[in-house]
């Protein structure tokens, strides 16, 4: 039986989560791990569509029902598939998914999925398909989700490369510093829905302008300086940059003690830097460290304060993407 396999990285946002939904520059990377994948397979030439949802032992056929809220975000990438791609026929093959990446933790989970979905779709099919246009069709699922999302998952996902985002401008691909460094991730557990908080943050800008305003402006200038010490490799520098990003996104009230909890724990146990990532109120915190002796270290403690899941990863950098 004929199949196709394909994987799409997670990512982390270093700097310049929710200020960017404000037009600011935001600071994100795409990691080797944890990821998601997703594979095409032969079935028979007159079977509708079928769709494994592995993590949900669920399968829902194409062909049968509305889909559900699980299942929505497949029927729209079966639909795009076909529509834009006429070499992708409506019957005779399954697609099967499985994530490694937590839901709603901040590490793009969504987008994910829809990338991997697309590129084993794609692979089997023998459509070629840049990463922009990728890009462009897991933003467009993303947005089933998300309401308006500013783009960053799907860019540094689909990218596979770090970028120093900026909602409407083009997309600034940053160079990977050829000293080591590693990030460490940890999981308060808690899931967050990130169109809620974002909604929430926008209801409090309106009530408080100015004061908004002004933190997003200092968050924005914050990842334009993190990049330049990302290319450098300067990390103490970033892991500074870092800390005081969370003590922004504290004053945004998007942290939580369980988040405080663990970046204080990875600060003492020698992080250079470390800070929520994403949407907050829970989700992940990551941590930068310089070598894997201290990202042991600094996993062990975040294990020790209550992480639900940690993880050391290293970033991932497709030179030709
Ligand atoms: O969905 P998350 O947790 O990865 O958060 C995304 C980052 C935000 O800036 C909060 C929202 C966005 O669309 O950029």
């Amino acid at each position: 039986m004929r199949s196709l396999s394909a994987s799409a990285p997670s990512k982390l946002i270093l700097l310049g989560e929710h200020a960017v939904v404000y037009g600011h520059p935001a600071l994100a990377v795409a990691l080797r791990h944890p990821q998601a994948q997703a594979t095409v397979s032969e079935a028979g030439r007159d079977a509708a569509v079928c769709v494994e949802l592995k993590d949900f032992s669920l399968r829902w056929n194409s062909g049968h029902g509305a889909p559900t809220a699980v299942t929505r975000s497949f029927a729209r990438i079966l639909e795009m598939s076909g529509r834009r791609f006429k070499a992708v026929p409506e019957r005779g093959w399954t697609l099967s998914v499985s994530s490694d990446i937590p839901l709603g933790c901040g590490l793009g989970s969504g987008a994910a999925v829809s990338c991997a979905a697309f590129q084993a779709i794609f692979g089997y099919f023998n459509v070629p398909c840049t990463p922009q246009v990728l890009s462009d069709m897991v933003y467009e699922v993303e947005k089933l989700h998300h309401g308006t999302p500013s783009g960053i998952d799907n860019t540094v996902i689909s990218m596979g490369r770090p970028v120093l985002f900026r909602k409407g401008e083009a997309m600034r691909f940053l160079s990977v510093p050829k000293a080591p460094f590693f990030l460490v991730i940890g999981y308060t557990g808690k899931a967050h829905k990130t169109s809620e908080i974002v909604a929430e943050v926008a209801k409090a800008k309106a009530a408080d302008p100015a004061k908004y305003d002004a933190i997003f402006k200092e968050i924005g200038e914050l990842s334009s300086r993190g990049a330049e010490a990302f290319q450098k490799g300067l990390f103490r520098e970033l892991g500074k940059l870092m800390c005081r990003n969370q003590e922004l996104l504290e004053e945004l009230g998007v942290s939580s003690l369980e988040l405080e909890n663990l970046v204080r724990a990875a600060m003492e146990a020698g992080a250079f830097g470390a800070k929520l990532s994403g949407a907050g109120r829970g989700g992940c915190m990551a941590a930068l460290v310089e070598s894997a002796d201290s990202a042991a270290r600094v996993r062990s403690a975040l294990e020790s304060s209550g992480a639900a899941m940690s993880i050391v990863t290293e970033i991932l950098h497709h030179e030709n993407a």
